[in-house]
């Protein structure tokens, strides 16, 4: 049986993770998946059924009869939860700033982390999110850690909105990324750090092309 291949890039809000570990996939023909889609749909579905955000016997018993699950597509993959198309809605900002809170959930965690291994074991596989390097695949032979200044991610999330048609002040998306940063990094349960051996990328002034160039090198480097 062919060696399975897991790519595993870690970082905080608005690095590029998503977009860049797509393209990778793509080029390596591996699968990609987000996990930051998966706490952001249990976010979505526990607020539409409104329960309380930390109320985790409550939620993990509603994440446990709830099936999530991704297609490919461009230029974003599209994500369903119980079959229904959320790939827009997971997005909206009342979601971005409530996901956190859903995400410091311990049986929330433990449950997800299982179903990320299961995709993980069948697939060559680039996966992206908080603690993939140090919690879901620890034996990763490729471990990322995308980093960028907060005004350059702020910038970013600014340029997505705008495209969107939404505009909110730039000084608010920093605040909210701080806060974000600061909730991920901090919360008890496999909180966003960079694993000891992954090796970080500074993209604060590379553009998307020059850091798949970087991914794809140290892929290549590691997997001969
Ligand atoms: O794309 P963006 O950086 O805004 O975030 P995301 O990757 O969609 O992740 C949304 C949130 O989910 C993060 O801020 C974390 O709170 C949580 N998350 C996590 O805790 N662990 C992961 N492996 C992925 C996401
Ligand atoms: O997944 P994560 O939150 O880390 O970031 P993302 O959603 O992939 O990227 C945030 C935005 O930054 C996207 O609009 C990308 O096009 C942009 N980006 C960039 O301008 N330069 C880079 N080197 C990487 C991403």
């Amino acid at each position: 049986e062919k060696q399975k291949i897991q790519v595993a890039i870690d970082g905080p809000a608005s690095a590029g993770k998503s977009t860049v570990a797509k393209l990778v996939a793509k080029n390596f023909g591996y699968i990609y998946c987000d996990t930051g889609a998966m706490y952001r749909s249990v976010t979505l579905k526990a607020i539409q059924n409104h329960l309380s955000l930390s109320d985790e016997s409550t939620i993990v018993a509603m994440l446990k009869q709830t099936k999530i699950s991704f297609t490919p597509g461009n230029p974003v993959q599209h994500v369903f939860v119980d079959d229904k198309e959320v790939t827009e809605d997971i997005r909206q900002p009342n979601i971005t700033n409530s996901v956190s809170t859903i995400a410091s959930l311990a049986g929330v965690r433990t449950e997800l982390v299982n179903r990320q291994r299961e995709i993980a074991n069948q697939n060559s596989i680039v996966m992206d999110g908080r603690d993939i390097g140090t919690a879901v695949l620890p034996n990763a032979p490729v471990k990322i850690f995308l980093i960028a200044s907060v005004s350059e991610r702020a910038e970013r999330r600014y340029k997505e909105n705008i495209a969107k048609g939404i505009e909110t002040p730039l000084a608010q998306l920093k605040k909210e990324i701080e806060v974000r940063d600061h909730k991920d990094s901090t919360r008890k349960v496999s909180p966003l750090t960079k694993a000891k051996d992954a090796i970080e990328v500074d993209t604060t002034s590379m553009t998307i092309e020059q850091v798949v160039n970087e991914i794809t090198k140290i892929i290549n480097q590691r997997i001969k």
